[in-house]
């Protein structure tokens, strides 16, 4: 008859063999179990209602950011390229954002800001840069003698991640030549970048903000070629406040540069 010490010294020896788990009340004998073969599997419980948010379903990215490549070089204007990404379903962040963030400030600007992706609160108003990052960004602007009316802000996504997760790999990889034929037809006279993924996506340096902020680079893309400055992202600022002090000296670069040409 089992006792409970003995019960207990089971047990701790399935502890010391690594099981830490109970998968089922009846044992099972697997020396003597049947062929798999013969023992069908269950057919997934899927309702046929339910919505297919599965990237899996998507072609491979190098083929589809062909496609993004071609939809976007076919716009002549901003207008027919919002109305190209707005007509575009071939990624999965746009079933799950409630609006496309196109761009927000003056098209006619010098200066270009791109950051990474839309937050919650862009997402609501479908304009970048509205929540406590963009308030940031605002005032840093002000520091310089800018805003929204002689600046323009776009991202290199235009569609929210779920739950303000970065956007993946592929998702900027499919998204990229949106955003290049974005800065094509602003044709700004500077780009700032903020953060790693806006540096990584437009410049190609994947080397991290903190390595490659703060320095001059050359944003090229076939013909288009504009100096571009990399800077922090100002959520990483609201985490890291001492940053402040060297991010607004780059802004400070920046502006001193526009108002020498
Ligand atoms: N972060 C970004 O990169 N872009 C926004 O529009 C908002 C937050």
């Amino acid at each position: 008859m089992k006792t409970e010490s003995s019960s207990l010294a089971v047990m701790e020896w399935y502890l010391t063999a690594g099981v830490d788990e109970i998968v089922g009340e009846t044992p099972v004998d697997r020396l003597n179990k049947p062929d798999i073969a013969e023992t069908p599997l269950p057919a997934p419980q899927i309702a046929a209602s339910a919505p297919v948010f599965a990237p899996a379903s998507l072609p491979a990215p190098a083929s589809v950011s062909a496609a993004t490549a071609e939809l976007a070089a076919k716009a002549a204007t901003l207008d027919e390229l919002r109305a190209a990404m707005e007509s575009f379903d071939g990624c999965a962040l746009k079933q799950t954002a409630a609006n496309l963030v196109f761009a927000d400030g003056n098209p006619a600007a010098d200066l270009m800001i791109v950051g990474e992706a839309p937050g919650a609160e862009e997402d609501k108003k479908g304009l970048p840069f509205v929540g406590a990052s963009g308030h940031l960004l605002d005032l840093m602007l002000k520091s310089v003698g800018r805003d929204r009316t002689n600046v323009y802000i776009s991202n290199v996504v235009s569609w929210r991640p779920p739950n303000n997760r970065k956007p993946s790999e592929d998702e900027i990889a499919l998204l990229t030549p949106f955003i290049k034929r974005h800065i094509a037809l602003v044709h700004p006279k500077i780009l700032l970048l903020l953060g790693g993924s806006a540096v990584s996506a437009l410049i190609g340096i994947k080397d991290g903000i903190t390595r490659t902020r703060g320095r001059w680079l050359t944003y090229r893309d076939g013909d288009v070629s504009i100096p571009a400055f990399a800077s922090f992202h100002p959520a990483f600022l609201l985490r890291s406040p001492a940053q402040k002090k060297a991010a607004w000296r780059d802004f400070l670069t920046v502006a001193q540069a526009l108002n020498q040409n």
